[in-house]
């Protein structure tokens, strides 16, 4: 029996379908309403608008739940390489031996980045951030690597090469801004371990891979991998939806990330956290600001569009600090007063009532911070963390029947028409 809901205006009563998901969650289909009623809906920042049907990732956010294609994140990090999840993320299912080793194969064999593109990053100026040089680079792909007359082979190549590529990208762009000399990928080396010795080898001092920061990267990764239609696989998926090439659309989604109330949050947790620091720990000031309405502060790596309780990647993200640093021998202040301020907030009744937790980039720059990664590298480590689902995402819109060119609507509150004034009598 067709399950609608009943909207009613000015004597008029008008049904609309009700879209049931896998797991239980309803919607209306509006996608007949202005054709039906001559209404539009009105929604800033999309928080009661379902933009597509998807069945990559189900996140709950009542109860902290975030599964990849049914399984949950927790089992994925505790088993799971990062190879894989990218592999379920973007073919919908694990691969077997064979296929994850001819995976292996095609994303070390597109692992070079175009010789040509050095030349790139070295007009860049030294103190640009990774991420407006990502961003970048990603979109000049195309340029350096021109569409294949097969679609299908064109389709799984570009996928294969941003997998690829994205890591040799960002170690050269740290490599270049420090003026050191670029490190090659490595075919020896598994994905987590060859961006960590392109980032760190140097010819003084080689590289000593460390399982345990290898594991926590893996972990980092796996975590980030992908989240539904936030903030930056929205603007993928926009972007892809007017048939642009995948690296222009990926180069849109890394251009959002770099947001700090999205992915840039984990570089501004730390100078938040570093600020306390420097000012003496004054962890009630930094909860008034933040709880102060005419203060613009908010307090980095706290709240979510979607989870109303604990970020189930922050839990594992925390304790992975409390694993990984005594294990590398560190002892990190800002984990203290991280540890400190999530305390004194959870208790605050402002943060309670508005159902505000830790996110997943409260302590995740502490976990880069141990791993040697720079501050302002932390978002470029998200952003190879979700390329793999961002290409889901896009690859699932792309073949998607009900896919449509993203236009939305608006309400208008202008002026009504009004006649053009000659210059002479204004
Ligand atoms: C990511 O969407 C995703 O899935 C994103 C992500 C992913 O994996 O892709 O999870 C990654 O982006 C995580 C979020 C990282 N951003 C931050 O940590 C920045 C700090 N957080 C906030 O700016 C905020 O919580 C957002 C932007 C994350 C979400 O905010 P919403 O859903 O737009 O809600 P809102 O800004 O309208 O806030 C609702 C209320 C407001 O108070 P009232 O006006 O209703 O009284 O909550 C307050 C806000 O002032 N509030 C905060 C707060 N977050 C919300 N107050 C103080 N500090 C905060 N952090």
């Amino acid at each position: 029996m067709e399950d609608y809901v009943k909207l009613e205006y000015k004597g008029e009563v008008y049904r609309l379908p009700v879209v049931t998901g896998s797991e239980g969650e309803k919607s209306v289909d509006i996608s007949k309403l202005r054709q039906v009623t001559g209404f539009i809906t009105l929604d800033p920042g999309y928080a009661n608008t379902g933009s597509c049907s998807s069945a990559i990732t189900f996140m709950d956010g009542e109860k902290g739940i975030l599964r990849y294609r049914g399984i949950p994140v927790e089992q994925l990090a505790e088993k799971a390489t990062f190879k894989e999840t990218a592999y379920l993320l973007i073919n919908g299912r694990l691969p077997n031996q064979e296929e994850l080793t001819n995976y292996s194969i095609l994303l070390n064999d597109h692992s070079l980045v175009h010789e040509d593109m050095r030349s790139f990053y070295q007009k860049f100026p030294r103190a640009s951030h990774p991420m407006g040089i990502l961003s970048s680079m990603v979109n000049a792909l195309r340029s350096f690597y021109p569409a294949l007359a097969d679609i299908e082979e064109e389709s799984t190549i570009m996928v294969t090469r941003l997998l690829a590529k994205v890591r040799t990208m960002a170690a050269m762009s740290y490599k270049i801004s420090r003026g050191h000399r670029v490190v090659y990928p490595r075919s020896d080396l598994a994905y987590c371990a060859n961006f960590l010795n392109m980032m760190f080898d140097s010819p003084v001092r080689p590289y000593e891979l460390n399982e345990d920061v290898t594991n926590a990267l893996r972990v980092f990764w796996i975590l980030h991998a992908d989240h539904e239609q936030n903030c930056s696989t929205s603007a993928v998926r926009i972007v892809g939806s007017a048939r642009t090439n995948l690296y222009a659309a990926i180069s849109a989604g890394i251009a959002a990330l770099w947001g700090p109330l999205h992915g840039g949050a984990n570089q501004a947790v730390i100078e938040m956290l570093s600020d306390i620091q420097r000012d003496g720990g004054s962890i009630e000031h930094v909860v008034k600001r933040a709880k102060d309405k005419n203060d613009p502060f908010r307090l980095m790596g706290f709240g979510h569009r979607v989870y109303k309780t604990y970020d189930p990647r922050a839990k594992i993200m925390k304790k992975m600090c409390d694993t990984l640093l005594p294990k590398l021998t560190i002892r990190d202040p800002l984990l203290d007063i991280a540890k400190k301020l999530e305390e004194t907030a959870r208790k605050d009744n402002y943060f309670i009532e508005h159902n505000l937790y830790p996110n997943v980039d409260f302590y995740s720059g502490i976990v880069l911070r141990a791993i040697g990664i720079p501050t302002n590298m932390f978002t470029v480590m998200f952003a190879i963390g979700r390329l793999p689902g961002w290409i889901a995402q896009w690859k699932e819109s792309m073949y998607d029947p009900n896919w449509k060119l993203s236009r939305p609507r608006q309400i208008y509150t202008g002026p009504t028409e009004t006649e053009f004034i000659p210059i002479h009598q204004r």
